[in-house]
C-alpha cells in the first residue's frame, strides 16, 4: 500500500503546475493504465529479448522479410534513390512505379483498382473519411481494429458498434439506422477470430450498404495465391472497398485501399491522409513488387505458417488455454486484469518467450492480453519451446482463475485454421 501511494506521490509530482487540467488529465491517465500500480513496471516495456530467445511478436508471417529478392528489390532501388521525389502520393500517376505497383496489385487481387497509403492506418483513416458524412451510420464490428474507428470519427459519423462476428446484430442495427457504412476485420488482430464474410456481403446487398474489409491479416496468407479471403471466397465482386497494411505478410511499411477505378481515383483525391501526407518511398514499392512475386509462389510458407499455427493452437489448448476463437496464425493468452498480464508477460519474458502485450485502447479494458503471432520460419522446437514454458508458468500466473479460462468450460474448443477451399489443401 505504501508502495502503491508512493508511485503515485512520484507521478503526480512530475504534473507541472503550468499544465492545464484537460491535459493532466489525459497524462495522468495514461499513467494509471499503462503501469503496474503495485510495481510501477510499464506495460509494454518488459524484458529485452536475449539472443536464442523466441519471438512470437512479427506480422511477417510468411517470413520474407529477409528474402533475398525483397531485400534485393529494395537496395537496388535505394541505390538509385540519389534523384527520388519525395511528394504526395496524389502527384504519382501515369509510368509511376507507384502505379506500376497498384495496377499489379489489381490484378492480383481481382479488382479494378487500388491506391497505394503510407499505412494500413492511414488507408482506413483516409478511406472512412472520404466515405461516411456525418448523417451515415458507420457499423463496426466491436473488434474492428482502431484504425477503422478513428475513419468513422474522421467522417464525424455516428459508429455503431455491433456485436463480434455476429451478421444477426448487425442486421438489427441496420434495420434501426438504415444504408450505412459496414466496417469488418477479415481475420481479427487480437483474437485471431475469422469473419463470416458471406453473411456480411448478403447483408450489405440486402440493405444497400457499401462493405469495407480490412484484410491486413489474411492479405497474402488466405487464398491459392495469397490473394486474401475476399477473393478466395469469390466475393472480389461484391464487396465494395478492401483495405490491408502492407505491414503484415508484406513485411514492409505501407497499406492499400481496394476497389472500383470510379471509386478509387475518388478517395486518392479526397482522402486527407493520400492528399497531405507525403508518399511512400521508391524502395518500399520496389520491395512490394518484389514481395508480391514472393507471396504469389508462397504456398509452401502458407501451408508451414498453418501447420505451425495449428501445432501451437493445439499445444496450448492441450495445457488448458483457452485459444479457441482463434482459426488463424494469432493466438491470445488474456488474463483480463492489466497487472494479470504484466504478471504473464513477466514470467513468459524471464523464461525466453516474447508475445506482443496489448491493452486498452488496443483492447477493451480489463481484457488485456499477449498476442503471439506464428510466422512460417519458426521452428517446431521453438513451439514446442513456447508450450513448455506456457504450461509452466499456468500455476505461476493462475490462470485457472482467468475469466477466459473460466469460460473455456462451457464453450467447446474448436481449433481451426482458416482453409481455402479447395486450393491449399492439396
Ligand atoms: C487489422 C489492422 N488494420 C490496420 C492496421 C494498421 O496497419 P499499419 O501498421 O500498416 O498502420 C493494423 C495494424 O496493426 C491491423 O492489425
Amino acid at each position: 500500500m505504501i508502495r502503491i501511494e508512493k508511485i503515485w506521490r512520484d507521478v503526480l509530482m512530475q504534473t507541472k503546475a503550468t499544465e492545464p487540467s484537460f491535459l493532466s488529465g489525459r497524462v495522468n491517465a495514461y499513467y494509471q493504465r499503462s503501469k503496474d500500480p503495485r510495481t510501477g513496471e510499464h506495460f509494454i516495456e518488459g524484458l529485452s529479448p536475449a539472443e536464442g530467445d523466441i519471438q512470437l511478436v512479427s506480422n511477417d508471417y510468411l517470413s520474407i522479410a529477409g528474402h533475398p529478392d525483397v531485400r534485393g528489390a529494395r537496395i537496388a532501388a535505394l541505390e538509385q534513390s540519389e534523384n527520388e521525389m519525395l511528394r504526395s502520393g496524389v502527384f504519382r500517376f501515369g509510368e509511376d512505379s507507384q502505379c506500376v505497383f497498384e495496377e499489379q496489385m489489381a490484378d492480383w487481387l481481382s479488382a479494378e483498382s487500388t491506391l497505394l497509403s503510407q499505412s494500413g492506418w492511414s488507408a482506413n483513416v483516409g478511406l472512412i473519411q472520404s466515405i461516411a458524412t456525418p448523417e451515415v451510420p458507420v457499423y463496426l464490428d466491436m473488434f474492428a481494429h482502431m484504425s477503422l474507428w478513428e475513419g468513422a470519427k474522421s467522417a464525424g459519423a455516428t459508429p455503431r458498434p455491433f456485436r463480434h462476428n455476429n451478421p444477426g446484430s448487425l442486421e438489427k442495427l441496420v434495420q434501426k439506422h438504415g444504408q450505412g457504412v459496414i466496417l469488418v476485420d477479415s481475420i481479427y488482430s487480437t483474437s485471431g477470430t475469422i469473419c463470416p464474410l458471406n453473411d456480411m456481403v448478403d447483408i450489405a446487398e440486402r440493405y444497400g450498404c457499401i462493405l469495407v474489409v480490412d484484410e491486413s491479416h489474411s492479405l497474402g496468407v488466405v487464398g491459392e495465391r495469397g490473394e486474401g479471403m475476399v477473393s478466395d471466397l469469390g466475393l472480389a465482386d461484391r464487396v465494395a472497398f478492401r483495405t490491408a497494411s502492407l505491414s503484415k505478410a508484406f513485411a514492409g511499411r505501407g497499406g492499400i485501399i481496394v476497389g472500383s477505378k470510379r471509386h478509387v481515383e475518388y478517395v486518392k483525391y479526397e482522402s486527407f491522409p493520400s492528399i497531405f501526407s507525403s508518399g511512400v518511398h521508391d524502395y518500399d514499392i520496389a520491395g512490394f513488387i518484389a514481395a508480391m512475386e514472393v507471396i504469389k509462389k508462397g504456398n509452401a510458407r502458407r501451408e508451414k505458417l498453418r501447420d505451425n499455427s495449428d501445432f501451437l493452437r493445439q499445444q496450448l489448448d492441450k495445457i488448458g488455454f483457452d485459444v479457441s476463437a482463434s482459426q488463424a496464425q494469432i493466438m491470445s493468452l488474456v488474463p483480463g486484469p492489466e497487472c494479470e498480464t504484466i504478471r504473464l508477460r513477466n514470467a513468459l519474458e524471464s523464461r525466453g518467450v516474447f508475445g506482443s502485450p496489448f491493452c486498452a485502447p488496443a483492447t477493451p479494458k480489463n481484457r488485456s492480453l499477449v498476442r503471439f503471432s506464428v510466422n512460417a520460419s519458426v521452428t517446431r522446437a521453438s513451439l514446442e519451446k513456447v508450450a513448455e514454458v506456457c504450461a509452466e508458468v499456468r500455476d505461476v500466473v493462475q490462470a485457472d482463475q482467468w475469466l477466459s479460462t473460466t469460460k473455456k468450460s462451457r464453450t467447446r474448443p474448436q481449433p481451426k485454421f482458416y482453409v481455402p477451399e479447395p486450393s491449399l489443401a492439396m
